[in-house]
């Protein structure tokens, strides 16, 4: 066995868990090196991941039956219309109040786009190039204007992008955000195993660790100390969204209304999926009342294609990771075990730093997800949304959720905003944007604006 002064407990623990490998190249580092590694190793729980090694073997179907979620539907009547503008005003009451925070999860490696960097700084505005950060940061302003209050933003990383992110916000002013409501901090990172559960040397000194997955924010919200600093501010609400979606509603009057009027500690916002095996989870509520979501992949595939007696999908309520969060109910199940939301497994190509150098193998990655929270609820609330108006995500280069589908969107978004308003398009215009300092739903847009005969339009 090697040996380190005063550090010898964790080389114990390594050996107990048969973890030793990862000394390969022990007698190759400087001493920074192997006190690297030693610092690495003893931050891992050993006993949590040889129980995930166990289990990621084994498929894990839902612990128990289930029937489609109830929601509330768009509005289709006049009685509807009446109840959304109700929920807009009890809604827009509590921001004005300063009682609602922004939250973007934006720990993810968007290993699928493929970019180089944090996946905030990747440009989607379709006319002016804005990134993804940018078009937040100035809705979350826009909002603050508009309702007379300060919105915190409170903004997860991961350990490979939190120091850009950081760096990239203060270089653009947080985009005219106060530098005192911006709340940056990092989530978890849980290492990867390989086939035979054994840890993967990403360099000589340091351990693969990939981050704990969006399901970590909840922690990570918790043990960054963000979590009281809302509650000081007297934040009631936090509306999470993720980071690759420039549709998004951040601060939505109607949805806080909802909620706030259901007494909810967790509302989600859903879709109609638009084919059965679209990979979106379904809003369901499982035989114990609570309410869930099932991933696209454990719902077996009968259940995914079974149809109601209208012919429309029973599981039809897909979920877009945006919710709100009750600040109290966060406190609850802080600290306590339900905090630690289960992991989930996945197969995924990691490259191992071997003594004959680098090579891709088949790992485990171990992810928690955030809508593991919902059934730790007393009162959810599901509100559909139509897909068109709020959902567009950034997840490949090309294709289908790249940003040419987020720019159509955006484009086709705007436009119908602007039909809304009575305001003529020239046939020539082929792209639109909307700056969100200009309006965040179309009754925003002046009567008076009239929109250049060029075409691409931007509208600030
Ligand atoms: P995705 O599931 O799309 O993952 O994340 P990703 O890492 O961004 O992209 P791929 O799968 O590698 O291509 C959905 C949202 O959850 C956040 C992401 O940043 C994104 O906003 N997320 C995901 C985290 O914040 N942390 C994680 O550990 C995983």
């Amino acid at each position: 066995m090697i040996s380190y002064p005063d550090r010898n407990d964790v080389i114990e623990r390594v050996y107990d868990y048969g973890q030793e490998h990862i000394f390969a190249f022990w007698e190759r580092l400087p001493d920074a090196g192997r006190k690297a590694l030693l610092d690495d190793a003893s931050s891992i729980d050993f006993k949590l991941l040889a129980r995930l090694y166990r289990q990621a073997g084994e498929s894990a179907p839902p612990a128990m039956g289930f029937e489609p979620a109830p929601y509330i539907p768009v509005p289709a009547d006049s009685g509807a219309v009446r109840r959304f503008e109700a929920a807009r005003e009890d809604g827009s009451a509590l921001i004005r109040r300063g009682a609602v925070a922004a939250f973007v999860v934006a720990g993810g490696q968007g290993s699928r786009l493929g970019f180089d960097g944090p996946k905030g700084l990747f440009a989607v505005g379709p006319v002016s190039g804005k990134s993804l950060f940018r078009i937040h940061a100035e809705k979350i302003l826009k909002s603050s204007e508009k309702y007379g209050a300060p919105i915190p933003w409170l903004i997860m990383t991961s350990e490979a992008n939190h120091a850009d992110t950081m760096r990239y916000l203060a270089a653009h002013n947080h985009f005219g955000l106060d530098e005192k409501d911006v709340y940056i901090f990092p989530q978890s990172m849980i290492p990867s195993l390989d086939a035979g559960g054994r840890l993967i040397l990403e360099s000589p000194s340091a351990i693969f660790k990939n981050p704990d997955g969006h399901g970590g924010s909840l922690s990570a919200l918790a043990g960054s100390g963000t979590l009281a600093a809302m509650r000081g501010r007297g934040i009631e609400v936090i509306s999470y969204f993720q980071v690759d979606n420039p549709l998004v509603s951040i601060v939505d009057p109607v949805f806080i209304g909802f909620h706030a009027q259901g007494g909810a500690d967790i509302s989600s916002k859903g879709l109609m999926k638009a084919y059965p095996d679209e990979k979106l989870g379904v809003f369901v509520r499982f035989d114990d009342g609570t309410i869930g979501v099932v991933e696209y992949s454990d719902l077996p595939e009968d259940l995914q294609n079974m149809r109601d007696e209208r012919g429309a999908l029973r599981f039809c309520m897909g979920s877009i990771a945006i919710h709100l969060f009750n600040v109290g109910f966060l406190e609850k199940i802080a600290g306590g075990a339900e905090a630690s939301l289960p992991f989930h497994v996945a197969r995924k190509n990691i490259v191992s730093h071997t003594l004959s150098g680098p090579v891709e193998i088949e790992g485990f990655k171990f992810e928690k997800f955030v809508f593991d929270a919902l059934p730790l609820t007393d009162k959810n609330i599901v509100l559909e949304i139509r897909r068109e108006d709020e959902f567009a995500p950034v997840k490949n280069p090309s294709g289908v959720d790249s940003v040419e589908s987020a720019h159509e969107l955006m484009t086709g978004l705007y436009r119908r905003w602007i039909g809304k308003r009575g305001i003529r398009i020239p046939a020539r215009v082929q792209k639109i944007e909307i700056s969100p300092l200009l309006a965040l739903e179309a009754a925003d847009i002046p009567a008076s604006l009239s929109i250049p005969d060029t075409e691409s339009v931007y509208l600030e």
